[in-house]
Parts: C-alpha cells; structure tokens; sequence
C-alpha cells in the first residue's frame, strides 16, 4: 500500500481523486501496489465529499508524515505550490503536478532537488492536458534532434477561436462558455493572453533542448485583438487563425520562439484542431513529423495524466525517472524581429484606393484579400516573407501615410 496526499481539490485535484477511487483496481494492478489517498490539502471544507475525513488545512502534517511518499500538487498558481512542491522533494517524497506555471518558472531547481534526492519530479499533465507528451518526447523521441516544436497549447483559447470561426460566436459568449465548462484558468487573462500557452511552450523547449527557458524570454501575444474580421480574411485566403506555441532551433546556439495567432493553410495538421482540443506537432530529424492531438483541458482528461504520473512514481521508487535541464541563460532566445516571416495585415485609411497603391508600392508583392461586407475604408494583404523588423518599418511608413494597421498576424507558412 502507498499512501499519497492531493494538495488542491480544485477541478484538477478533485479530478484526480475521482480517478484514483473510480479506477483503484485497475490502478493496484498497474502499479502493483495499492494506492491510499491519506490526506488532501484543501482551506475550503467539502462536508459532502465520500473523502470528507481525509481532508486537512495544515501543509506541515504532509510535510512531516514519513508514510506519505508521493505528493500530488494541482493547486496552480506559483505561490504557495513552489514552497510545498520544494518542501516535500527536501523531505523525501516524489512530486507529481499539473501546475505549468510552477515548471515553467521554477523547473531546473526542483528536477534538480529531485535528482539529488533520488526521488521522481513528473510533470506530464503540465502540457497538453490529457495528451501524452512529456513521456514520449523524454523517451520515444529521445533518438532525434529536435528541429521544431509547434502546438496549440491551450484549449480555452483554442475554443473561443473555433467558436468564432464556425458560429461568429462573440469573444466574451465563448470565454463565459469555456469558463462554465472547467477549461478556463482561475485567472483567464493567462488564457487570452497567451501566458498560459507560453508557459508550456518553455517546458516543452527545455525539455527538447535541454536548457531552461522563462516565460519573460518568450515573445507573447494572445487572442484579445483577434476580430471577426481577421477571422473572414483567414476564411478568404484559405486558413484559419490559432494560437500557436512554437520553438526552434536558431543560429549560435539560440532559440527562436513566440507565442502568437497565426494563420494556418487550412492543410496542415493543426488547422482542423479545434474546441477544447490541443495539436502539438514535433519535428525530429529522423522522425520527420509526429503529432500528438486530445483533449488539452478539462477535469478527467488532466487528471489522467496525473494519475498516470503517481503509477509511474509508485513504480520508480528507487529507479528515477530521467527528466532534466539544465539552468536557463540571458540570451538563449533570439529576438523575434529577427525571424523572417509573412504577415496578414489589415488596414485602414479614408481613401482605401490612395492606400491600396501606397501599400502595394511599400509591400511590393502583396497579395491583396477581400471579404463580404467590409466597411469601404478597410483593406486587408498577405505580404510577403522578410524579418519582421522590415515589416514593421514599412508599417510604420503606412502609419505615417495616414494609414492605421488595426491587426497584423503572422503567418505561419511551413507547418
Ligand atoms: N486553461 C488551460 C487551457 C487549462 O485552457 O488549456 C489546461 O492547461
């Protein structure tokens, strides 16, 4: 018998403790051992809960019970998970947590506590809710070098998109939507404004490339200027716009990152994701292509991960699990104005005709889109490919000409 605590009966946490009762045969024969929820950390009482007598408010009893081995933490948020999750590896037990905030911010400390204690520090629901990705990358593609990674990371927004492009739902109906169904974060501005996905961009780049990257490295846009009417050129031009995570490997040891909308050829692989599902696609120089899709959010699917991540704990008690990276550096990530791309632009001026020429002189090559309805000061162009740096001088140079550039969205043309 293991005995385990859960600290956080939120949706995750509740989740887990839902699984681990519901499928505690199943679990006991995978394990080979049977699993006891000893205590859960929660400062809110659940009197109604079939595990009301486990339920505790002091962390230290955790802390200080020798029996307890294993820690679940789905608290979220990095205060005060990051001291619990640190104090427990201190005093001797494995850690398993959904929360991509703490291992995003503070990943090379613990694995670096874990190794030294010999103890588990697993993480597999941090990514991707419900997907499998953090294993398979640590171990089934642990032969290749990764040359990119490129995902839709985050499935509220992922939602709140498909909704606007299959029901010209309004942003606020779809995020009140999303927020009902248990998708949303406690604090959804980490969820529209792409921190959320940036965070798990940084675990699956540092797990990829072996050194740690922090969120604040990682250019990050969100969805929150994305329009319906950028929506129908994407239609228009044949794609789709997504909020995309994305990493490469770029010159001199760097990384090239950012977390954006982008529009997508409604051909590849991550245009067709869509809810509350997530796409991660990795390239890998022997694999090519392989791309992991499910549900990336949602109280069963996350706890499943977790779930799986005690097994594995209770199954690795003196042989760790390897997971590691290295400290991150100032400098490991390149400036994104550096990385070449193409961008759909949408523009307005008073005389669009005047404009049009202004624009095609300046961005010569563009591709000029149109959509129904269009008020007649609005114009909207794909423009070809250069370091982003030159298309923001040349909108400016637009801007001058009296011309106002309400959204530019770039254009992801190789996934
Ligand atoms: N808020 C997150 C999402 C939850 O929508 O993807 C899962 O990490």
């Amino acid at each position: 018998m293991v005995k385990i605590a859960i600290m956080g009966h939120g949706v995750v946490g509740s989740g887990v403790a839902e699984v681990l009762c519901s499928h505690a045969d199943n679990i006991a024969k995978r394990a080979k051992e049977e699993i006891e929820i000893k205590y859960i950390l929660d400062l809110r009482d659940f009197p109604d809960s079939p595990l009301c007598d486990r339920f505790i408010k002091d962390f230290s009893i955790i802390e200080a019970d020798p029996e307890v081995r294993i820690v679940v933490e789905t608290m979220g948020g990095l205060h005060p998970a990051y001291d619990f999750v640190k104090r427990c590896l201190l005093a001797g037990k494995s850690v398993v947590t959904s929360n991509k905030e703490l291992v995003a911010a503070k990943g090379a400390e613990l694995l670096a506590i874990a190794q030294k204690k010999n103890l588990n520090f697993l993480f597999e629901a941090s990514v991707g809710g419900g997907i499998p990705i953090i294993r398979p990358m640590s171990q089934c593609l642990a032969a290749n070098d990764v040359i990119e990674i490129a995902g839709i990371l985050n499935g509220t927004t992922n939602f709140i998109l498909t909704k606007m492009i299959h029901d010209s739902m309004d942003f606020s109906d779809a995020l009140a939507l999303a927020q009902k169904l248990g998708y949303a974060e406690r604090n959804p501005a980490a969820d529209i404004e792409g921190q959320d996905a940036c965070r798990k961009i940084c675990i699956l780049a540092s797990l990829a490339y072996g050194r740690h990257v922090y969120p604040d490295q990682v250019h990050t846009e969100g969805i929150t200027g994305v329009t319906l009417a950028d929506v129908e050129y994407a239609d228009a031009w044949g794609g789709v716009i997504k909020l995309i995570g994305r990493v490469k490997r770029a010159q001199q040891e760097k990384l090239s990152m950012i977390v954006c909308p982008m529009l997508l050829s409604r051909e590849s692989q991550l245009a067709n994701v869509d809810d509350v599902f997530n796409g991660i696609m990795v390239r890998g120089d022997s694999t090519g292509d392989v791309v992991f899709y499910g549900k990336g959010a949602g109280k069963l699917p996350t706890a499943s991960a977790v779930v799986a991540d005690v097994i594995d704990c209770v199954k690795h008690f003196r042989a760790r699990k390897y997971l590691f990276w290295e400290e991150g550096k100032e400098g490991y990530v390149g400036n994104y104005l550096d990385d070449s791309t193409s961008m759909l632009i949408r523009l307005r001026a008073e005389n669009a005709a005047l404009a049009a020429e202004n624009t095609e002189a300046i961005f010569e090559g563009a591709q000029r889109l149109y959509r129904k309805q269009a008020p007649k000061e609005e114009l909207a162009y794909i423009v070809p490919e250069m370091p982003e740096r030159e298309i923001r001088k040349k909108l400016e140079r637009l801007e001058k000409l009296g011309i106002s550039v309400p959204s530019a969205i770039r254009v992801a043309n190789d996934l």
